[in-house]
């Protein structure tokens, strides 16, 4: 599976590293970077808490 951020939606609120530190970064500008492409079963629930930390919906886990 692949994680996506939405550049567009992302307002770096950071919540995606605070639940899943090891699967995103925040760039120069300030938006989330995905770390780990693609994400193995082992960080799937990790993944999927962040699509779900996200206030503005930025994140879409997308599965093979
Ligand atoms: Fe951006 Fe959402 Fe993360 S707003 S910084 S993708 S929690």
């Amino acid at each position: 599976m692949k994680l996506q951020v939405d550049t567009a939606r992302c307002q770096a609120t950071a919540m995606c590293l605070a639940v899943a530190p090891e699967l995103f970064d925040l760039g120069p500008s300030g938006i989330a970077e995905v770390l780990i492409d693609p994400v193995g079963p082992d960080l799937a629930g990790t993944a999927e808490d962040a699509v779900l930390a996200c206030p503005t919906a930025a994140i879409t886990l997308v599965h093979d």
